[in-house]
């Protein structure tokens, strides 16, 4: 069986937790970011889907999850697949089939993974090449944090690059990113528009563009020595300042609901007692808390006892986006062709 066949085709990507934060558009648009941003891929929570171009369909389908999606959000694919056409020749509207293995929208990065995953489909149903630049800026011009979920382990973008590229492999560093989930369902205001929101109204956006692009060379510097002191340092900082910018914002953006701020405390309370662990927070009010993999079953028993915790997904280090084999359920596909291969 080949991994695509004449206009169809499979691919999965994983999510990516920011080690260090983008939150802003660079002026000279296309959704290029205003400051550079450091990721790490996890393991655990994946997209995976299918895109088929199909000469008999009078518009593009999508269904994620069982529901066939409307409105913005159907326009975002669209828009993606309307570069694909361009690009390719290719003339049909597609059919596209997505699924998480994870909540939707919860500040979980499901975008992320979401366009990596459609971005590496979608060229290949359309026989682009694989390339693993071509696919991460096509997913970065939908949604600039999915450029990251190409590639494997740690990951940067820089501002205004048009690609992601990777910093070091999984294998690199053996971390643990738990994500402790506070609330789901849909979060109040999207990264998209809470970004924009902030740049036109927040007097410390400015102050956050000054700051994020050293707190970024820290970061990268800290996972390439892996020094978790001093990344724990960076990300949290990061994360802190990105909050402060949108908090500035008039109406005000707060994405943090009282279980996000006890975890803050906690985890700031037990790392000055010598635990390693270290706490982010993305647009949505989801505490993730990276550790050392040898620390993880404490960290996790930890977050279960917090009230307020509704479950922990545990994360390692997770792969580079990969084309699956066609035929049989979407689940149960087997990965094929990777895309996004770190060379480092
Ligand atoms: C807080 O990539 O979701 O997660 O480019 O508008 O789709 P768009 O925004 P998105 O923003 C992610 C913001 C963040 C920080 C990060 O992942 O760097």
């Amino acid at each position: 069986m080949t991994d695509s066949a004449p206009g169809r085709a499979r691919a999965e990507a994983h999510a990516n937790i920011a080690l260090a934060k983008y939150w802003g558009k660079s002026e000279r648009g296309d959704n290029l970011t205003a400051v550079p941003s450091l990721s790490l891929t996890l393991d655990a929570l994946t997209t995976r889907s299918e895109v088929c171009f199909d000469a008999s369909l009078s518009a593009d389908e999508v269904n994620l999850g069982g529901k066939q999606l409307e409105g913005r959000e159907l326009e975002r694919v669209r828009v993606m697949l309307d570069r694909v056409r361009l690009q390719s020749g290719e003339k049909r509207f597609a059919r596209v089939e997505s699924a998480n293995n994870f909540p939707t929208a919860a500040g979980l990065a499901s975008s992320a993974s979401g366009f990596a995953a459609l971005a590496v489909a979608a060229r290949a149903a359309a026989e682009l090449g694989p390339d693993a630049a071509a696919a991460s800026k096509l997913a970065r011009q939908s949604s600039a944090s999915a450029a990251r979920s190409i590639f494997e382990g740690f990951v940067e973008l820089g501002r205004d690059a048009d690609a992601a590229a990777p910093v070091a492999p999984s294998s690199h560093w053996d971390l643990c990113m738990l994500v402790a989930i506070v609330e789901q369902g849909k979060k109040e205001v999207s990264s998209t528009g809470g970004m924009e929101q902030t740049r036109l109204t927040s007097p410390y956006y400015a102050g956050w563009l000054e700051a994020a692009p050293p707190l970024f060379d820290e970061a990268r510097e800290a996972v390439l020595a892996r020094d978790f002191q001093r990344l724990a340092t960076n990300m949290e900082r990061s994360t802190l300042l990105m909050h402060a910018s949108m908090l500035g914002s008039d109406p005000p953006i707060v994405y943090f609901k009282p279980a996000s701020i006890a975890l803050i405390h906690a985890i700031t309370g037990r790392r000055a007692q010598g635990f390693p662990e270290a706490f982010t927070l993305d647009a949505g009010p989801n505490v993730k808390v990276l550790t050392l993999a040898e620390h993880a079953e404490k960290t996790e028993n930890f977050l279960r006892s917090v009230p307020g915790v509704a479950q922990v997904l545990v994360c390692r280090p997770g792969p580079p986006a990969a084309l699956l084999e066609l035929g049989g359920p979407l689940a149960d596909a087997r990965r094929l062709r990777v895309v996004g291969e770190t060379r480092t």
